[in-house]
């Protein structure tokens, strides 16, 4: 059967139909008329842009066809969640079909599994909200090491913000950054974490050119992440990495990261443009490996959880690895 999945934690409503590939996906992104995301606009975005989303997805596709309903269930913004599990419920209610709860980072692992054909990596996951690095070990997708504070997407989008460009900041410092020559701005790893505000301040505070404080900014940012990923690598003894989440989309963390690769004989993988930011295609795959799974929930567990992480998750639908 097809598997129709929400996808809405943050500034993207997105809906996608999976049956043995994406058969549609239709988003509707919120973009804030000024400054930064609001929690309640962006929810209040989403509930008037639910109808058109659902329907076009659904063009061409037979309602009695759907044999699941998937819907983000957290980490993301409360009245977003609410707004998309409201929906989900009652489509789930109406068809008569399960209903599956998606955990978001889980959802980015497994789309990245499945588009770029690695079997068992280490995840990068850099995004507005997050920066973690994730891997499967025990039944889980454990969190190696992550932010402290804010995610590297957000922190490059203040930063953008305090020199007066637009949201969001991270394209517009990738292209900045290929003109200039990096300056030195702080470098933060404790243990397996990281922390981005230090870096952010600092950079806000540069009065060098622009191009040259973007430059620094990533190469620090980057070689973090990068670091933390290495050491995941090395103490999973895994030999793919993984990179998810809007982030990605830049070329130079790409490199970096390639090059740490080749280094260390390991393989770097980075799924299609669509399916690395927060989309629709994630949650319905997921949906359905996870009703083959028998992982569904009732109406009445299924309230969301802005702060659920993907270690909550048993993964029933992989093979147990390490102990
Ligand atoms: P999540 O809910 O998972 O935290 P999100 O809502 O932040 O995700 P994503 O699409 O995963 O959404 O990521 C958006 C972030 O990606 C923004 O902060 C944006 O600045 C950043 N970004 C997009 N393109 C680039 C780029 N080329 N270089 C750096 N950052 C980028
Ligand atoms: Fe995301």
């Amino acid at each position: 059967g097809l598997i129709l999945g929400i996808e809405g934690t943050a500034w993207n409503l997105s809906a996608a139909i999976f049956g043995e590939d994406v058969l549609s996906l239709h988003s509707k992104p919120y973009s804030p008329p000024t400054g930064g995301i609001h929690p309640r606009e962006a929810a209040q975005h989403h509930a008037s842009a639910l109808k058109d989303v659902i329907s076009k997805v659904l063009e061409g596709h037979n309602p009695a066809d759907i044999s699941g309903i998937a819907f983000s269930q957290g980490p993301g913004l409360g009245p977003c969640l609410r707004t998309v599990g409201t929906a989900a419920r009652a489509l789930s209610l109406s068809l008569g079909v399960p209903l599956i709860g998606v955990n978001h980072c889980v959802a980015h692992v497994e789309i990245g599994r499945w588009q770029c054909g690695c079997d068992d990596p280490i995840v990068l996951y850099a995004s507005g909200a997050n920066t973690q690095v994730l891997g499967f070990l025990k039944s889980r997708y454990r969190i190696f090491g992550e932010t402290l504070d804010i995610g590297l997407g957000n922190a490059l989008d203040k930063f953008a913000r305090s020199k007066g460009l637009p949201h969001p900041g991270g394209p517009l410092i990738e292209k900045y950054a290929l003109e200039g020559s990096p300056v030195d701005l702080p470098y933060t790893v404790k243990g397996m974490d990281l922390a981005f505000s230090g870096l952010m301040s600092a950079a806000k505070s540069c009065n060098a050119p622009i191009e040259d404080v973007c430059a620094g900014f990533q190469e620090s940012a980057f070689a973090m992440c990068v670091e933390v990923t290495e050491r995941a690598l090395a103490h999973a003894g895994k030999n793919e990495v993984l990179l998810v989440g809007g982030v990605g989309a830049n070329t130079r963390l790409r490199e970096m990261l390639k090059s740490m690769c080749e280094e260390r004989g390991a393989e770097f993988f980075v799924p299609e443009r669509r399916y690395i930011g927060d989309n629709g295609a994630m949650i319905a795959l997921t949906g359905k490996i996870m009703l083959e799974a028998g992982q569904t929930v009732s109406v009445r567990d299924s309230a969301v959880n802005p702060s659920f992480r993907s270690d909550e998750v048993e993964v029933l639908w992989r093979k147990d690895t390490g102990d």
